[in-house]
C-alpha cells in the first residue's frame, strides 16, 4: 500500500491509505484511543476503535514522538468533531494497523508549545528535536520559500548566480577573520570571506554583468541577538548601474516578496524613503530608525533607504581613517587628484555612494557604487594607512584586474537571516537558523568549537601556546 501525506486524507474518503509519521499527541478516551500523527505535510487524526482487542492494546503503549506506520480506513468525523484549523480536519483514520517503527527516550523539553519558555541552551543542543516543533518548522520552510522567491526574482532578470570560494582570502568588511591553515603551505592561512564582495567585483570584470548569489559569510565578532558568526547574504552586483536602479531592484524585490508571501503584512510607505544619512542622525539618531506607526502591530514593515553616508570615519583605537562602508566604495570625488585634495582638507566631510536599507530598526542591507578608477582605489588604500607595498601585497589583484576594462559598477547586499527573523516575527536570527550557534558563538549540538588530535595540529604546523589558567 502506499504511503500517502497526513493532510491529504480528506481526499481518500472511504479507502484504506497508509499513514507513516510522529506521534503528535495520544489522548485516551476511554473506550477509544486517538492519535496526532504529524508528517512533513501537518498532522491527521487516527482512531482505535475497541473491536481490535490486540490492536488496541498495541495502540495503549504508544507514546508521543514514536514513529509509527498506521493502516487504517479514512472516515469523515462525527458532526462537531471537525477541527478547522488543519486541512485535514473533516476527517479522521480508523486503524486496522499498527507498526512500531522506533520509540522515543523522554525529550528532553516539551515539544507541543511555541517553545519560547525553554532556556535556548538546551534548545540548541536538541537542535534536532527542537526543529520538530511547529514554528520552527515554519521558519525553516519559509526561509526556503523566500530563498525560492529570491532565485526566482533575479535569474528572471537575467541575473546570474555564481558560487564564489569559502577558502579564500582575507577581504576587508570590518570584522576580524577566520583563519584557515594550509597543510601544504607551512605557516600560511586562508580567510573564510567575510562577503564575497571582492570576487562579485570581479565577476564585473569577467563580463557577467549581472550577478547575485545566496552566500554564506563569516565574521569573528561577538555574536548577539542579530549577528552570528555565519550568516548568510543576498549578494548582488550589476555593471553600469546607477544607484537608482539597485535601490529600486531590491525595494521591487521585497514589495513582491512580501506581497506574495506575506499578503498579511502592510508596508508603512511605498516606495520606501530615502533618507540622508546626516538626516537621520539629527531627526532619529539613528541610521537605522525604526518607522513603524504602530510598533505594536506585528504586521507592519517600515523600510527605508538611508542614503548619502560620509565615507570615512575615524578610528581612535587605530589613529587612523577607515572607509564607513568598505574601502572599495566610491567616494564623491571626481579623480584620483580631486579624492587627494579633498582628504587632506577634511575626510570627514567627504560623502559617499553608499546606502543600507533599513526595516523595522535593523539593517537590513548595505551595498555602495564601487571605484573602478585603480588610481583612485590605490589613493584611498593609502589614505586608510596602507603604506604602498601593503597595498599591492593585499589588493594588487584588485588594481591589476581594473586595468584590464573594467566596468563602472555597484552592489548591495541583504542580510536575510535578519529579514526572514523580521518577516517570521521572531525576536532573534537564531530562530530562523536551523543550526544557530548559541549568544556565544558555541554550537552545543555538535560541541564546537572543540579540540583536535595532536596529529591534526602537526600536520598543519601548529603549536597551541596554552594560557596558564
Ligand atoms: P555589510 O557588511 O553591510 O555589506 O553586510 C550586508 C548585510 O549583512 C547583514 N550582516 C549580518 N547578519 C547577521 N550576522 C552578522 N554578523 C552580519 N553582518 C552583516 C546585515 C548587513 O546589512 N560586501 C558588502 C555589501 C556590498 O557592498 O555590496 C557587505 O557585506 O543585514
Amino acid at each position: 500500500m502506499e504511503r500517502i501525506l497526513a493532510k491529504d486524507i480528506g481526499q481518500h474518503e472511504g479507502r484504506e491509505v497508509e499513514l507513516k509519521g510522529w506521534v503528535d499527541v495520544r489522548r485516551d478516551h476511554g473506550k477509544l484511543i486517538f492519535i496526532d500523527l504529524r508528517d512533513r505535510s501537518g498532522i491527521a487524526q487516527v482512531v482505535f476503535l475497541p473491536n481490535d482487542k490486540e490492536l488496541r492494546s498495541l495502540a495503549d503503549t504508544i507514546r508521543p514522538e514514536w514513529v509509527v506506520s498506521v493502516r487504517g480506513t479514512v472516515g469523515r468525523r462525527p458532526e462537531g468533531m471537525i477541527n478547522e484549523k488543519i486541512p485535514s480536519g473533516a476527517h479522521e483514520v480508523a486503524a486496522v494497523g499498527l507498526e512500531i517503527i522506533t520509540q522515543t527516550k523522554t525529550p528532553p523539553f516539551d515539544l507541543q508549545g511555541d517553545g519560547h519558555d525553554i532556556g535556548e541552551e538546551v534548545r540548541m543542543k536538541y537542535r534536532y528535536l527542537d526543529l520538530r516543533r511547529s514554528r520552527m518548522q515554519g521558519n525553516v520552510r519559509m526561509r526556503a520559500k523566500i530563498n525560492q522567491y529570491i532565485r526566482n526574482f533575479f535569474s528572471s532578470r537575467d541575473f546570474v548566480e555564481v558560487e564564489t570560494p569559502y577558502i579564500s582570502k582575507s577581504t576587508p568588511e570590518g570584522a576580524r577573520d577566520y583563519l584557515v591553515p594550509s597543510r601544504v603551505y607551512e605557516g600560511k592561512f586562508y580567510a573564510l570571506p567575510q562577503s564575497p564582495q571582492q570576487y562579485k567585483q570581479l565577476l564585473m570584470v569577467a563580463g557577467f554583468e549581472r550577478y547575485f548569489q545566496i552566500v554564506r559569510c563569516f565574521r569573528d565578532e561577538d555574536t548577539r541577538g542579530d549577528r552570528q558568526p555565519e550568516f548568510t547574504q543576498l549578494d548582488v552586483e550589476m555593471s553600469f548601474p546607477t544607484q537608482d536602479e539597485i535601490l529600486g531592484l531590491i525595494e521591487e524585490l521585497y514589495i513582491g516578496m512580501v506581497k506574495d508571501l506575506y499578503p498579511e503584512k502592510h508596508i508603512t510607505q511605498t516606495p520606501f524613503p530615502r533618507i540622508p544619512y546626516k538626516e537621520a542622525m539629527e531627526k532619529y539618531n539613528s541610521d537605522k530608525p525604526d518607522l513603524r506607526k504602530d510598533k505594536d502591530d506585528p504586521n507592519e514593515l517600515a523600510f527605508a533607504f538611508i542614503v548619502d553616508f560620509p565615507a570615512f570615519e575615524w578610528k581612535e583605537t587605530e589613529k587612523r581613517w577607515d572607509a564607513v562602508h568598505h574601502p572599495f566604495t566610491q567616494p564623491a570625488v571626481s579623480s584620483a587628484a580631486d579624492f587627494k585634495e579633498k582628504f587632506e582638507k577634511d575626510p570627514g566631510a567627504i560623502l559617499a555612494k553608499q546606502y543600507d536599507l533599513a526595516l523595522n530598526g535593523y539593517e537590513i542591507a548595505g551595498g555602495s557604487i564601487r571605484i573602478h578608477d585603480p588610481e583612485l582605489l590605490a589613493a584611498v588604500f593609502e589614505a586608510m594607512g596602507n603604506k604602498p607595498e601593503d597595498v599591492r601585497a593585499k589588493f594588487g589583484h584588485m588594481l591589476e584586474a581594473f586595468s584590464y576594462g573594467v566596468p563602472p559598477h555597484g552592489g548591495i547586499a541583504s542580510g536575510l537571516d535578519r529579514a526572514v527573523a523580521i518577516l517570521q516575527n521572531e525576536p532573534n536570527i537564531r530562530e530562523v537558523i536551523a543550526f544557530a550557534k548559541t549568544g556565544d558563538g558555541r554550537d552545543l549540538m555538535m560541541d564546537s568549537p572543540s579540540d583536535v588530535a595532536d596529529e591534526q595540529l602537526k600536520e598543519l604546523h601548529i603549536k597551541i601556546d596554552k594560557k596558564e589558567k
